[in-house]
């Protein structure tokens, strides 16, 4: 799968695809977002601008806007940034993939970047490209909390709802080449700050 056929795909997926919550309930899904956005808020601080990257409809981008986050809801898919603006009209969206982000920030840099539930729908050599842009729109010191699951049994997705999982040396060896250093938390993600390259 190239992130094109990722891209692709995720433009034409049923809304449903995005959360196994949403084929509980709209309620549940919504709720799921709240709580990930208070478990981000535990690791981010107050008021930061933040870039939710791979934000679908909204599900944690809204609640973070809730909480008082700047945020900045970025997507590949038009129509779900519609169906986000649809709910929230006054998010501030981009229709973009990673390396899209760069022309809409110019010299701005994010406080902090999450990405959930995307990385995992590529393959390596694309998710490093994502990553990359991702640590390159955030400001030096900044966080990054990346869904970015490591295994013993690493393996990379074949489909587009597949899931990508890394060993902890392939991941340790991206951190270094990037500028990431991951910092210790309870959450269920990788949370990561930015670093200069061998700094
Ligand atoms: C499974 S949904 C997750 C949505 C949201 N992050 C959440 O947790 O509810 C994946 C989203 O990422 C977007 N996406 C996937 N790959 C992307 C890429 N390379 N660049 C930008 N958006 C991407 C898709 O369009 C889709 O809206």
């Amino acid at each position: 799968m190239t992130a094109n056929d990722v891209i692709r795909a995720w433009d034409q997926a049923d809304p449903a695809a995005i959360h196994p919550l949403r084929q509980v309930s709209e309620k549940a899904y919504w709720e799921s977002g709240e709580a990930q956005a208070a478990t981000l808020a535990t690791v981010i601080p107050d008021g930061a601008k933040v870039l939710d990257f791979g934000c679908g409809d909204g599900r944690v981008a809204i609640p973070m806007a809730v909480l008082g986050y700047e945020v900045t809801a970025v997507d590949s898919s038009q129509k779900m940034l519609d169906r986000l603006t649809e709910n929230v009209p006054d998010i501030t969206t981009v229709q973009a993939d990673a390396d899209g982000i760069a022309g809409h920030l110019g010299r701005r840099r994010m406080d902090a970047v999450y990405s959930l539930a995307v990385l995992i729908h590529h393959s390596y050599q694309d998710c490093l490209h994502i990553i990359g842009k991702l640590r390159a729109a955030t400001k030096l010191g900044g966080i990054l909390v990346l869904d970015w699951p490591a295994s013993d049994t690493p393996a990379e997705a074949d489909s587009w709802i597949g899931v990508t999982t890394w060993s902890s040396e392939q991941q340790a060896d991206a951190c270094a080449a990037i500028g990431l250093e991951p910092v210790d938390s309870d959450l269920p993600w990788g949370v990561y700050r930015a670093v200069k390259v061998g700094g």
